[in-house]
């Protein structure tokens, strides 16, 4: 952390001591979670945590959620690239999700095209293709671990839907070498050695970021000396125009990468715990089942037949809540400002937790229940979510740019579940791992116990 005056005047917030952190250690080790939850308990909406050069600044709930998402793009109060720069690793530096000011305004506005809605459905036969491709791998009578399954799966669209048909053939080296590096930024960050020495893990992501990178800057070749709109993501960016100008090759190399990325690593783990939630509440999967079968009969799905799937969406929604699969996302602050009676210095870090505000019994009743009804607007006694409650996807000028993509893929793939599989869970609990995301530590093993066959597909 910056200054010495930031350091100081960050050491005078409330938050554990030195050697208070031996309790926090899960917390500090890469399992964040209860550690956070009790931070917020004991030290209220404004903490300190963490020791020596990562040290931090946590801000609990909606107010908090608000004031660094609602932040103004021209004349930006909090900055993202010096607390993400642990990301850089995987994303590159020159990545949407990395930048700040002109640059992200930029990036952002020649990514868009890409995730229009009419995009966004185009991609719905390459989401239904993949999930028959992994369904069709699983017979009655096996065990799998159903985690390891919709990661692929999810792997597979997000390359699918980004590079079309031409880099399928490679998807699975491109997941496996990328999987390396994800691995190495979901390391705490109070774990992390960023030098590049042989033997060392950082050395092993580079090398693994540096083979996706050339796939990548292969495809872009081909694709800038023959263009030809496929209707995927990459010919989006090839063709993105923006106040007179275009992305650079390696602007595109890395924005592809950070969204393969970031497309696959976060609603994989959404995916792996949709069908730890669905087996858990085997009553939330029959009503999804029922719907599926009313909604669309034995017809393939297509956008518009989702749209019609209200419990599947409100569903989607109760699984972001509760398992949220990012669980703090952070900013740098530009000035000094005053928050909960608190005087936070420019140049801290602050973390905003998705984690811990969708546990908040004062916003959610019975937060720990999954209860996907606590959507329907037309329940008698629903209320509204308080603006900045519900944020798995952030808010404001930098909202997620994939949650269009992220819900649709994630209601494609509970519904075909639902209509195809018969599955139960083989272990009670499955419990959280990760930092920059959180996704079900060991796996989700499960025992199929029926496959149907594939509506829509006769022969
Ligand atoms: C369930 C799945 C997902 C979750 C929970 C998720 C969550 C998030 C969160 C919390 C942020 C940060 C917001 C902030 O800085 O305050 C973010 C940013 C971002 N996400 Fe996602 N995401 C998901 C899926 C995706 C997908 C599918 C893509 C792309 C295909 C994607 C691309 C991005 C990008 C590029 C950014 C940076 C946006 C910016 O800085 O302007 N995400 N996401």
């Amino acid at each position: 952390m910056g200054s010495s005056r930031t350091r100081d005047m960050v050491n005078r917030l409330p938050g554990p001591t030195l050697l208070g952190h031996r309790r926090y250690i899960k917390g500090l080790l890469g399992k964040p979670y209860d550690a956070l939850v009790e931070l917020h308990r004991v030290h209220g909406p404004v903490c300190k945590f963490g020791v020596g050069g990562q040290q931090y600044v946590l801000m609990f709930g909606a107010e908090a959620n608000e004031l660094l998402l609602t932040d103004s793009p021209r004349n930006p109060k909090f900055l993202s690239r010096d607390v993400l720069t642990l990301l850089i690793p995987v994303v590159g530096a020159n990545a949407m999700v990395v930048s700040d000011g002109e640059d992200h305004r930029r990036r952002r506005a020649l990514v868009r095209p890409a995730f229009t809605r009419k995009r966004i459905e185009g991609y719905v036969p390459a989401m239904v293709d993949e999930v028959h491709r992994m369904i069709s791998g699983w017979h009655a009578g096996d065990a799998v671990d159903a985690f390891a399954d919709v990661r692929s799966c999810i792997r597979r669209i997000a390359i699918h839907s980004l590079f079309g048909d031409r880099l399928k053939a490679h998807t699975d080296d491109i997941g496996r070498e990328l999987q390396t590096a994800l691995n190495y930024i979901n390391r705490s960050p109070f774990l992390r050695f960023d030098y590049d020495l042989p033997g060392t893990a950082y050395r092993r992501a580079m090398a693994a970021r540096e083979r996706v990178d050339r796939y990548v800057r292969t495809e872009i070749a081909k694709r800038r000396a023959e263009p030809n709109d496929q209707g995927d993501v990459l010919d989006a960016l090839l063709e993105s125009y923006f106040e007179g100008d275009h992305l650079a090759d390696l602007e595109v190399r890395d924005q592809v990468i950070s969204l393969i990325a970031s497309g696959y690593d976060s609603s994989s783990s959404a995916a792996g715990w949709a069908v730890y939630a669905l087996l858990k509440h085997p009553e939330v999967l029959h009503r999804i089942r029922e719907e599926v079968e009313q909604v669309a009969g034995e017809e393939v799905l297509t956008a518009e037949l989702i749209r019609g799937m209200r419990y599947t969406d409100w569903t989607v929604s109760e699984i972001l809540r509760l398992y949220t699969p990012g669980v703090l996302t952070g900013r740098t602050a530009v000035e000094d400002f005053e928050f909960a009676g608190h005087l936070i210095p420019a140049g801290a870090k602050v973390l905003y937790s998705q984690y811990v505000t969708h546990r908040m019994p004062e916003l959610w009743p019975d937060p720990l229940e999954f209860r996907p009804e606590r959507w329907d607007e037309e329940a008698p006694d629903h209320h509204n979510p308080v603006p900045y409650s519900f944020v798995p996807f952030g808010g404001g000028y930098r909202k997620c740019i994939g949650y269009a993509f992220a819900e649709l893929e994630l209601k494609v793939l509970i519904a075909e579940l639902a209509r195809r599989i018969d599955f139960e869970l083989t272990t009670d609990v499955v419990s959280p791992t990760g930092v920059a995301t959180m996704w079900p530590d060991g796996g989700v093993p499960v025992a199929v116990r029926e496959v149907r066959p594939r509506a829509g597909v006769h022969g």
